[in-house]
């Protein structure tokens, strides 16, 4: 597996998609991307929960793990503002480092982080200070792994010089890459932002409202890397609800055929095969309807 560190040094932009599950990893390793996103906010909604800080540390850490297992691709995993004080976020980068994990994205959102697009939300970041002791404490506790810092103050109404500001003081205080999140719609905007970095740390865009543009624009404009965080749980919820609607309607699998994958496919994605798993499952159930007496099989 190419690492993150060595894919920076021979592409001059990433692209990392999001994902929520072991499945969902595997679909964006397929599709040819040079990373996962493990979402926060698709983690939590694909467990019918809010963006909103609810999940524990071990519900990531075991999610993230079903995702590692997966794939062989680098994960970046979302950790929100840190899952509690330093000593949770070190934890938490350790329990993530053991899984192989390659970067953690860290933000300054004071606890309860909301969705950074929930609309009409007054919002407070921690202290600059203090979001750069825990940059510092989770590279001194887990060096190799690779730091996002992630500002807020953008999102919070600041200045884009405040959040350009903010994340020079992260990637001082120790973090790899900064990612100054926005609700940007349009190439000039991100422009601006990233006239105003002086390029000593890498740039990361969330383009998640910037649906007219592409990777190529935004490594045209400085960012090393682009990370389309929530596209595969919106499509995946689009399209079961459009299916749900119409099977209710009508009924029948008609309508619904040429939108359903094969279950061929779903065996392949998931590696069943007659000679795999099925063959052992046939021999661990014949093992066990023999009776002993007659030596034939039941079943
Ligand atoms: C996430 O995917 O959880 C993110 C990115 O933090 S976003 O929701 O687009 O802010
Ligand atoms: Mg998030």
């Amino acid at each position: 597996m190419t690492s993150l560190r060595e894919s920076f040094q021979l592409k001059p932009s990433l692209v990392i998609c999001g994902a929520f599950d072991g499945l969902t990893a595997r679909l964006v390793e397929r599709g040819g991307f040079d990373g996962v996103w493990a979402s926060g906010f698709c983690i939590s909604a694909s467990k019918g929960e809010p963006d909103a800080n609810v999940l524990t540390i071990n519900e990531l850490v075991d999610r993230v793990a079903e995702m590692a297992k997966c794939v062989s691709i680098p994960i970046i995993v979302d950790c929100d503002e840190g899952y509690g004080d330093i000593q949770s976020t070190i934890r938490l980068v350790k329990e993530l480092a053991e899984i192989g994990v390659q970067a953690v994205c860290i933000e300054d959102n004071c606890f309860p982080k909301l969705n950074s697009f929930l609309a009409d939300v007054a919002r407070r970041l921690v202290p600059v200070q203090t979001h750069c002791e825990r940059i510092r404490a989770v590279k001194e506790a887990v060096p190799e792994m690779m730091v996002i810092a992630r500002t807020e103050a953008i999102i919070a109404g600041l200045s884009v010089d405040h959040g350009v500001a903010r994340g020079k003081a992260y990637g001082d205080a120790g973090a790899d890459l900064v990612l100054i999140h926005s609700r940007y719609t349009e190439l000039d905007q991100f422009r601006e932002l990233a006239a105003k970095w002086d390029g000593r740390y890498p740039l990361v865009v969330v383009p998640t409202l910037a649906t007219s543009l592409d990777c190529r624009d935004f490594a045209d404009v400085g960012y090393r890397m682009v990370i389309f965080a929530n596209q595969v749980l919106r499509v995946c919820v689009l399209g079961a609800e459009t299916m749900l609607g119409q099977l209710r309607e009508t009924g029948s699998q008609k309508a619904i055929l040429p939108n359903l994958t094969s279950l061929e496919h779903i065996f392949e994605l998931t590696g069943l095969t007659a000679n795999g798993a099925g063959s052992l499952r046939k021999d661990r159930d014949a093992a066990a309807c023999v009776p002993e007496s007659s030596g034939v099989p039941v079943y």
